[in-house]
């Protein structure tokens, strides 16, 4: 997704700028991040995130939003609150997401009972125990690979649970999970509970972004890219690892006392590395395209994602054996599998993954990787056939479930801290 520095359309989204479409409304900057110029640098000194929540939309808003025959009400057609001048950003952003506990409920039963029904219940429950497998398995490092939205929906604290209790030894995972997701809420910003339905022009006039029925506060989103930016230029310039520059994201939240619990921070204090193989897909993106333009003609940070790549393969070196627990698809599934391949191609051959879990929505049909079968990357020498298992189903349900099973089993409490940061080197 583009996000516009300058001419100020406000929206990350390509092609929505309001040209033709509204008339432009004025509206104010957020503090500390681009001129209208776009040529003012983010303010590098620091001191943290100003809020910008609580910004009404004026009557001058409404007026041209009712002159266009748009509807007005954000809530759209079941919709509360009623459209009037009343309405607000902070009306809107007022429920957050709370994140689920696997702690606080003891779901073995379930998930055993599932186990002797059929189709997806009876797979999930073979994928819980696979991952207890893993847990259990002295010889197993595990890798966790991350797809989708799953941190805005309330799943980041089964990450930073899994973390904190050794049952993940790295991450691969997408940038907006790892950067415009966790790092984003360790700022001390929330995602809140929205609507599906809701009328998205209405919510770019309150720069309010919608993931599904999720929403998120534009201007908060683009403290946390100047965030990025103000990482990069305090950095020595020189090409970094995308595992390297998270470690400072997680260094920075130390430094300025975010403790609230996050995946970057829970990973920086026990070692455990990640990488983001696409990481200026993502709010990152934005800071460094912004380091990098206000650098022109100096040395740089740049992100050098084959490095990621060589760590990532260091790391499967160090395990005897490993095993794969994928959340949706994309980019992070491939990229935990080839190292593999990658270990074999610098003559330090190694066995193909021991253990596959996938959690997934997508279909194998479109001969597409995100549902490609965990049986078919055997075929590529990949991961073996044998501690296989796919599970077709939103995260949003099954992961509390694989994952509180294997929590609750407790499987993880004698499994060494592997610090695989130490491998990256
Ligand atoms: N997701 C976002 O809101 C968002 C925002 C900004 C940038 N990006 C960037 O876009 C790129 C693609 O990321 P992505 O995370 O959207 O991946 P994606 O949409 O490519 O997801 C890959 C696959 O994972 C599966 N999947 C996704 N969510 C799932 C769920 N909840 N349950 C089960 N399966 C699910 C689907 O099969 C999907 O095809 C990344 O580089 C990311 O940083 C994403």
């Amino acid at each position: 997704m583009a996000c516009s520095w300058e001419g100020g359309t406000g929206v990350r989204h390509p092609g929505t700028s309001y040209a033709g479409v509204l008339p432009r409304i004025a509206r104010t900057r957020p503090a500390g991040v681009l001129g209208s110029t776009g040529r003012t640098p983010p303010d590098v000194s620091d001191g943290g995130p100003p809020s910008s929540r609580g910004r009404t939309v004026g009557r001058l808003g409404w007026r041209l939003l009712s002159a266009q025959g748009l509807p007005t009400s954000i809530q759209g057609r079941r919709g509360t609150p009623a459209v009037n001048d009343t309405v607000s950003k902070t009306g809107l952003l007022r429920a957050p997401i709370q994140h689920i506990d696997i702690k606080a409920l003891d779901v073995r039963p379930l998930v055993e009972a599932m186990g002797h029904m059929a189709f997806q219940a009876r797979n999930l429950s073979r994928a819980a125990g696979l991952y207890d497998a893993m847990l259990r398995d002295e010889r197993c490092g595990v890798i966790l690979c991350l797809a989708g939205s799953l941190f805005s929906a309330g799943l980041k604290q089964v990450v930073v649970d899994m973390v904190r209790h050794r049952m993940v030894d790295a991450i691969v995972s997408t940038g907006a999970l790892i950067v415009d997701q966790d790092f984003f809420e360790a700022l001390g910003f929330r995602h809140y509970k929205g609507r599906a339905d809701a009328d998205d022009n209405a919510l770019r006039e309150l720069h309010i972004d919608r993931i599904y029925d999720t929403y998120i506060d534009e201007d908060e989103l683009r403290e946390c890219d100047a965030t990025i930016a103000r990482i990069a230029a305090e950095l020595e310039p020189r090409p970094y690892s995308s595992r390297e520059f998270i470690g400072e994201m997680g260094r920075y939240l130390v430094k300025h006392g975010k403790t609230r619990d996050s995946v970057v921070l829970a990973a920086h204090e026990l070692g455990v590395p990640i990488f983001v193989p696409a990481f200026s897909d993502c709010s990152a993106g934005f800071g460094l395209v912004h380091h990098q333009w206000h650098r022109a003609g100096k040395p740089q940070v740049s992100i050098d994602s084959a490095r990621d790549f060589l760590e990532l393969t260091k790391c499967r070196l160090r395990m005897e054996d490993s095993g794969l627990f994928m959340v949706g698809g994309g980019v992070p599934k491939n990229f935990a599998q080839d190292i593999v391949v990658a270990a074999d191609f610098v003559e330090q051959p190694v066995a193909m993954h021991k253990y596959a879990v996938q959690l997934t929505v997508a279909d194998e049909r479109d001969g597409a990787l995100s549902g490609s079968t965990l049986r078919e990357a055997s075929s590529w020498g990949k991961v073996s056939t044998v501690h296989e298992q796919m599970v077709y189903g939103e995260a949003t349900v099954t992961m509390p479930l694989v994952v509180g099973a294997a929590f609750h089993g407790r499987g993880w409490e004698q499994r060494p801290e592997r610090r695989l940061v130490d491998a990256c080197g």
